[in-house]
C-alpha cells in the first residue's frame, strides 16, 4: 500500500481503489458536539484560539473518518486583519464595518499584513491539528477568493442582490480593482502561512463567482484567483478551486489555473469535466438531498459515482457546504454508499 495518502493520490489523478471523501464546511455547525462547545464559546474566539479550533477540526474526523481535514477558520479573518471590524452577531451572519464603498476605504486596508502577526492563531492551529491527525489524513488549508471576501468587504454582510458591490465594479472599477489586488496580495502570504504550517492542499472558496455575468467572471473573479494560485506554484502543494455557481462558464473557470476544480450541484460531471481540462475533481452532491431519506441519499451519491466512472482524479464531496440541520444519519450513508 502506498503511504500517500488517498486525497493527495486522487488530487494527484493516481488511480485509487475507492474516491477519497470530505465535505465542505464539515467542522463545525452541524454537529452536536460542535454546538456544544459553541455553547461555552464565541465563534471567533473557537477562531482564535489554536486548541479550540483543533479541537473543532478533529470532531468531524473521529466520527467520520473523511479522507481530508480543513483548517476550523473563516473566509472573512483576513478582512479584519486589513484592518475591518468582524462581528458575528446572533443569527445574522458575519458583518463588516464600516463597509468598503470609496478609495479612501481601499486605502485604509492594509496592503502588506505578516500573516504571523495578524493570523499567526490559524498557522497555530495548522500545526496542532497535524500533530493530531493521522498521517492518511492531508490538512487542507483555505482562503476565500479575492471577489468573494470582497462582496462581504463591500457590501459589509451577506447580500442577495450585490448591489453595492456591483456599484463599484461597475461605476470605478479602478477602485475595485485595488481592493481585489490587496486581497490577492495578503492572501498569497496568508496561504504560504498555512502551508508552511503543515497544509499539504489550498482551497479557494469562490462563493460568489456565479453572480457575475461571464465576462465579469474573468475579471473580476477568475482572474484575482489564478494570480494568487500562480504565486503558489512553488510550494509544490496542490491547489483547488470552488467558483459556486459556474457550471455554465467552466471554460472561463479554468483559466484559474488550479489541478482541481470544485463543482456545484447544477454541473453534470460528466459533461464538466473534458471541459476543465486535465484536472481532479471535487463534487457534486446537493447538500440539500443530505435531508431526504437514507435510501434515496444513497441513490443520489451513487448517481455522482455513476456519472465519474472511476475516471482518476476524482475527490467526493458536496456541491456546497454541509447544511447545519444535516442529520449525522445522512452522513453516514453516503460514506457506508462509497465505501461499502
Ligand atoms: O469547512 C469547515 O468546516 C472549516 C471552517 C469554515 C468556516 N467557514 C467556519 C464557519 C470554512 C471553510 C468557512 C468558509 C466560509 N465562510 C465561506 C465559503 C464557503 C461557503 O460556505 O460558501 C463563507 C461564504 C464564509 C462566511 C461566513 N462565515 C458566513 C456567511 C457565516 C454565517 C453563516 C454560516 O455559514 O454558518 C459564517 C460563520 C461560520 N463560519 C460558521 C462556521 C462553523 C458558523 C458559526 C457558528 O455560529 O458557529
Amino acid at each position: 500500500m502506498s503511504k500517500t495518502p488517498l486525497f493527495l493520490r486522487a488530487l494527484a489523478k493516481e488511480a485509487v481503489e475507492k474516491p477519497p471523501v470530505w465535505f465542505m464546511r464539515q467542522a463545525g455547525r452541524s454537529l452536536p458536539e460542535y454546538r456544544e462547545l459553541r455553547a461555552k464559546h464565541e465563534f471567533l474566539e473557537v477562531c482564535k484560539t489554536p486548541e479550540l479550533a483543533c479541537e473543532v477540526t478533529m470532531q468531524p474526523i473521529r466520527r467520520f473518518g473523511y479522507d481530508a481535514s480543513i483548517v476550523f477558520a473563516d473566509i472573512l479573518l483576513i478582512c479584519e486583519a486589513m484592518g475591518m471590524d468582524l462581528t458575528f452577531g446572533k443569527g445574522m451572519g458575519p458583518q463588516l464595518s464600516p463597509p468598503i464603498r470609496t478609495k479612501e476605504d481601499v486605502a485604509r486596508l492594509a496592503s502588506k499584513v505578516d500573516p504571523e502577526e495578524k493570523l499567526g492563531y490559524v498557522g497555530k492551529a495548522c500545526e496542532a491539528i497535524v500533530a493530531e491527525l493521522p498521517s492518511s489524513v492531508p490538512l487542507i488549508g483555505f482562503a476565500g477568493a479575492p471577489f468573494t471576501v470582497a462582496c462581504y468587504m463591500v457590501e459589509g454582510a451577506g447580500s442577495k442582490h450585490f448591489l453595492e458591490i456591483k456599484k463599484m465594479m461597475n461605476g470605478a472599477p479602478e477602485i475595485f480593482s485595488a481592493l481585489l489586488d490587496k486581497l490577492v496580495d495578503n492572501t498569497i502570504d496568508y496561504l504560504r502561512m498555512q502551508v508552511a504550517a503543515g497544509c499539504r492542499a489550498v482551497q479557494i472558496f469562490d462563493t460568489w463567482a456565479g453572480e457575475l455575468s461571464p465576462m465579469d467572471l474573468e475579471r473580476f473573479a477568475v482572474e484575482p484567483a489564478r494570480r494568487i494560485l500562480h504565486a503558489l506554484a512553488d510550494l509544490n502543494v496542490p491547489t483547488i478551486y470552488f467558483a459556486r455557481g459556474c457550471a455554465a462558464s467552466l471554460d472561463i473557470v479554468k483559466k484559474a489555473g488550479a489541478d482541481a476544480y470544485g463543482l456545484d450541484w447544477r454541473a453534470r460531471i460528466d459533461q464538466a469535466w473534458p471541459q476543465l481540462g486535465d484536472v481532479a475533481i471535487q463534487g457534486n452532491l446537493d447538500p440539500a438531498c443530505l435531508h431526504a431519506p437514507l435510501s434515496v441519499i444513497k441513490e443520489k451519491t451513487r448517481r455522482v459515482l455513476d456519472e465519474v466512472k472511476g475516471k482518476p482524479g476524482h475527490i467526493f464531496n458536496l456541491g456546497h457546504g454541509i447544511l447545519p440541520s444535516t442529520p449525522i444519519a445522512s452522513v453516514e450513508a453516503v460514506l457506508e454508499e462509497i465505501r461499502g
